[in-house]
């Protein structure tokens, strides 16, 4: 036997189990769309309207400083099933600067075939995995979900945009698997008029359908519940409608949060919350440029979904895992969406791919030991790495809210919040004199700390992917805040 395989048997008899065979522990990964870090009561969110989420913080660890790999949700979620930056997994876009890339239905691009995501790599223990709602990798068959490493989806392609007219621009499918089985506002509706739809409660219920299949045939299974009734046009059912504080937007958070008390009471239930790993977030910041009654809030932070902006990338996070996770934690890790890749592989037992460069980091010290680990968080948009934060103090290199153009039209990425000289609308470069924020004092963004003297230093190394240069974004972030005379280590708290 060889040492690796004495540490695993020893891992899963510590991991434990209800009964029969062993297994590892299942992974649930609800991922919301478009739902902001101030939209849950835990997070101060001041109409307490999500109990099942706090409830869910209480019995785990909450994480204030998790961010997403890039503020929009195809590159968001693709860099969650690859634990890899959009610049290296293919989400990103050369054909203009900093534009986050997508897939609208009129792309015809998609996941590389060279990527490895996260349910592949799953198999190698026999994990059965499952998607339920949103993909948003690519439309085309040969990217659909199915050909990624899932057995089983649930969902759509693409978010519930439209309704469309049929024979020009046809709705958005919905698929069962590899089979279509309708259409939004067709089989699926959606009236955007009442913001009455049933999506949500169907996604539900294909969540704990799947769950008791996999529980009772004693399978360990990956769900990845990615639900979008938070996303433009909200949607809530009728039960939910009309019942928030906080108009239709709340009614979307209110089942979201019912349901996900629903999952968990589920796996209580079922007797295998001890062995499932539950990670609650969000795939981008608010998306406030829909305004007031279709958007979340960013709490404290600058501006929203699409800019790098704190309010753009801080995303509500939860973990969950009874047993294993000590309840009512808060972690100041600065953590992102692709360390559950990393995360999930690392408490599976599964190696991760040693062929290409991983950006995730594996969370279990943080999770079973609230270790804090030294890691800088970077901000991209599109191709551009737009920012940098180690411990508190966050550098911007780049900044941009939207073009004037579009802005004149009456799209604001950051309505009521512009600060002059950084939520710029014409993409500023500050390499030379870089915009620095002490987010703990800050986080709101609006105070640049001022450099004085000459910037000479700082014009290194800034446009280049992190890999091999992170010693040396972080040495040259320490040379940024040692020039300004700041005394006293920078830590993650
Ligand atoms: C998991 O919970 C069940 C009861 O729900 C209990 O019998 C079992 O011992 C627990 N296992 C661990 C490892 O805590
Ligand atoms: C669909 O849209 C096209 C283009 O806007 C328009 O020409 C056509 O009349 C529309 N058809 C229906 C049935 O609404
Ligand atoms: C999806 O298809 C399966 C059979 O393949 C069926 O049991 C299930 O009810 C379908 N789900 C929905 C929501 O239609
Ligand atoms: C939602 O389901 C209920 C109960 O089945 C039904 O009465 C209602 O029409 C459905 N609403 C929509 C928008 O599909
Ligand atoms: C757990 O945390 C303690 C105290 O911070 C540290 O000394 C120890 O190395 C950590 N253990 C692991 C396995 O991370």
């Amino acid at each position: 036997m060889s040492l690796k395989t004495v540490i695993c048997v020893l891992w899963a008899v510590c991991v434990g189990h209800t009964e029969g065979i062993q297994h590892g522990p299942n992974i649930i990964i609800m991922l919301m769309d478009d739902m902001g870090w101030g939209d849950l009561g835990v997070f101060g969110e001041p109409s307490k309207e999500t109990p099942n989420l706090d409830v869910m913080a209480a019995q785990g660890m909450l994480f204030p400083n998790f961010y997403t790999a890039n503020p929009l949700c195809s590159p968001s979620r693709a860099a969650l099933l690859t634990g890899r930056l959009p610049v290296r997994n293919g989400f990103y876009t050369t054909n203009a600067h900093a534009r986050n890339a997508y897939t609208p239905q009129e792309i015809v691009g998609g996941i590389s075939q060279d990527e490895i995501l996260l349910p592949e790599l799953l198999k190698k223990k026999d994990y059965v995995s499952k998607i339920i709602g949103k993909w948003h990798l690519g439309h085309r068959s040969q990217y659909l979900p199915l050909k990624h490493g899932f057995d089983e989806w649930f969902g759509s392609p693409n978010c519930h945009f439209g309704p469309y007219n049929n024979s020009v621009r046809p709705n958005i499918p919905v698929y069962n698997n590899s089979e279509m089985t309708g259409r939004y506002y067709e089989e699926f509706e959606i009236n955007v008029k009442t913001g009455e739809s049933n999506l949500t409660q169907i996604y539900l219920k294909e969540g704990l359908d799947f769950i008791s299949q996999q529980a009772t045939a004693q399978r360990p299974f990956f769900l990845y519940w990615a639900p979008d009734a938070t996303h433009s046009p909200v949607y809530a059912s009728e039960r939910f409608l009309g019942k928030s504080q906080r108009g239709r937007y709340g009614d979307a958070v209110m089942e979201l949060d019912d349901s996900i008390g629903q999952i968990l009471a589920h796996l209580v239930s079922l007797g295998i919350h001890n062995n499932t790993l539950v990670f609650f977030t969000s795939d981008n910041g608010a998306a406030v440029m829909s305004g007031a009654h279709q958007s979340g809030s960013n709490g404290p932070f600058l501006c929203g979904k699409e800019t790098t902006f704190e309010g753009g990338m801080r995303e509500p996070a939860i973990a969950w895992w009874p047993g294993r996770i000590p309840a009512g934690t808060v972690s100041y890790q600065l953590a992102s969406v692709m360390d559950l890749f990393s995360t999930s592989l690392s408490v599976t037992g599964v190696l991760p791919p040693d062929d290409r460069v991983i950006d995730g980091l594996d969370l279990s010290p943080v999770l079973f030991n609230n270790s804090l680990l030294d890691r800088p968080i970077f901000y991209y948009r599109g191709n551009q790495m737009m920012a940098v934060r180690i411990g508190q103090y966050k550098v911007h290199y780049w900044t941009w809210s939207n073009s004037w153009e579009e802005y004149n039209t009456g799209i604001n990425f950051c309505p009521g919040q512009e600060v002059p000289g950084v939520t710029t609308h014409t993409q500023e470069e500050h390499t030379m004199q870089p915009l620095i924020f002490h987010l703990g004092q800050d986080p709101g963004e609006r105070y640049p700390i001022r450099l004085h003297g000459e910037g000479g230093v700082y014009d290194l190394y800034w446009d280049q992917p992190p890999g091999g240069d992170r010693n040396v974004m972080a040495s040259l972030l320490r040379t940024s805040v040692a020039h300004l005379g700041i005394t006293g280590p920078i830590t993650a708290d």
